[in-house]
């Protein structure tokens, strides 16, 4: 089985390379999948890609053309897949569902931690050999209101770690979490998110119903000084009306490892070049904006659960075994 690796790194080298026990061909390209690049999978049969490839159906009828059967996302997000093309040309799409939702959800509390106490200016205070407090006064979050919206995988545990600082944790998910409710957290629709909560986090997908969830009249709904993590999808955040809630300060702080406009940014290392887009600019001059580069999943043991199912799935799909793969469909 020939596999054509896109956005690759050296990480994903090392780690698909280790638990690789089926010695598949897999070349490594450092390219993302797009229209403009799909022609380089001509020969392959697997495509697999990461959550800024642009699987649109131009670039899906373009692999068709070139072979390709499958398309083995190496995430658990698949918003950047046109999964009606997809099945219109025959190519199979799998995902990896879940590796280590405590990854992500333990950056989320990273981002929040270091926001509410101002670590990341505190940090550059200390190494400049100032020691001056002004200006980084935070908060407890102890008993403060957290909106969890989305308790899936992700969700769940963050739900459960914010419940360990002693915060009152509120939830909406259309599909409730029965443990959740059986530990007594409430859920609530999204106006209630934005009434009561002093912290709200995404951890729901990106999909037609959330884009854009965070909009100005989200915004205006929330209590002044609101804190917005958001380690989800970028697009789930209207980053314009995101500027104008900090800069008339209703929003307080806001942690970011996603941004709408993140592929092509993000993964990189640009720091020779100038910054071309100014949204993104404006949201870097903030003090009390936190934003990593999508590296929630960044860890060994989601990088370990991710080759391995990434590869399960292969072999699965080398077996025509489908009914053992992650296969994501059109619902
Ligand atoms: P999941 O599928 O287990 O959970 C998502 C939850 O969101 C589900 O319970 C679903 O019912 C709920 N949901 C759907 N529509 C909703 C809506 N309109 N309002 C509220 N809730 C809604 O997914 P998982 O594994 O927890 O991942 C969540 C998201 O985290 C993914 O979609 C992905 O975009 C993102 N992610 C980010 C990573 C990073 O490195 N920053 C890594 C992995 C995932």
């Amino acid at each position: 089985m020939k596999i054509a690796v896109f956005s690759s790194k050296p990480y994903d080298r090392e780690y698909l390379g280790q638990y690789d026990d089926s010695g598949f061909a897999m070349t490594f390209f450092e390219a993302r999948l797009d229209t403009s690049t799909a022609a380089m999978a001509q020969g392959f049969e697997v495509v697999c890609c990461f959550v800024n490839d642009d699987l649109n159906s131009a670039t899906i009828k373009c692999l068709q053309k070139n072979g390709v059967k499958l398309i083995a996302l190496r995430c658990a997000g698949f918003n950047n897949v046109d999964l009606a093309a997809a099945q219109q040309a025959g190519i199979k799409v799998c995902r990896v569902p879940a590796y280590s939702p405590h990854s992500v959800a333990e950056h989320a509390l990273a981002l929040l931690l270091s926001l509410n106490r101002n670590i990341h200016r505190a940090f550059n205070r200390v190494r400049e050999n100032d020691y001056s407090l002004n200006g980084l006064l935070g908060f407890d979050l102890y008993k403060k209101t957290i909106g969890v919206i989305g308790t899936g995988k992700i969700g769940s545990v963050f739900v459960r770690i914010m419940r360990g600082l002693g915060c009152e944790v509120i939830a909406c998910d259309p599909q409730p979490d029965e443990a959740l409710k059986s530990l007594g957290i409430p859920y609530v629709g999204l106006t209630e998110i934005w009434r009561q909560a002093d912290i709200i986090s995404l951890h729901c997908p990106l999909q037609q119903d959330t884009f854009h969830m965070i909009n100005e009249q989200a915004i205006a709904s929330m209590k002044p000084g609101v804190t917005l993590i958001n380690t989800s999808r970028g697009a789930l955040i209207d980053t314009q009306a995101v500027i104008r809630g900090l800069k008339s300060a209703r929003i307080g702080y806001l942690g970011l490892d996603v941004y709408e406009e993140e592929a092509g940014l993000f993964f990189e290392d640009q720091s020779n070049l100038l910054l071309q887009d100014d949204v993104f600019a404006r949201l870097l001059t903030f003090p009390n904006v936190l934003i990593t580069g999508h590296q929630g999943f960044f860890t060994k043991e989601a990088l370990t659960g991710i080759a391995k199912t990434t590869l399960a799935n292969i072999r699965a799909f080398a077996a025509k075994e489908y009914a053992a793969m992650e296969l994501v469909t059109k619902s």
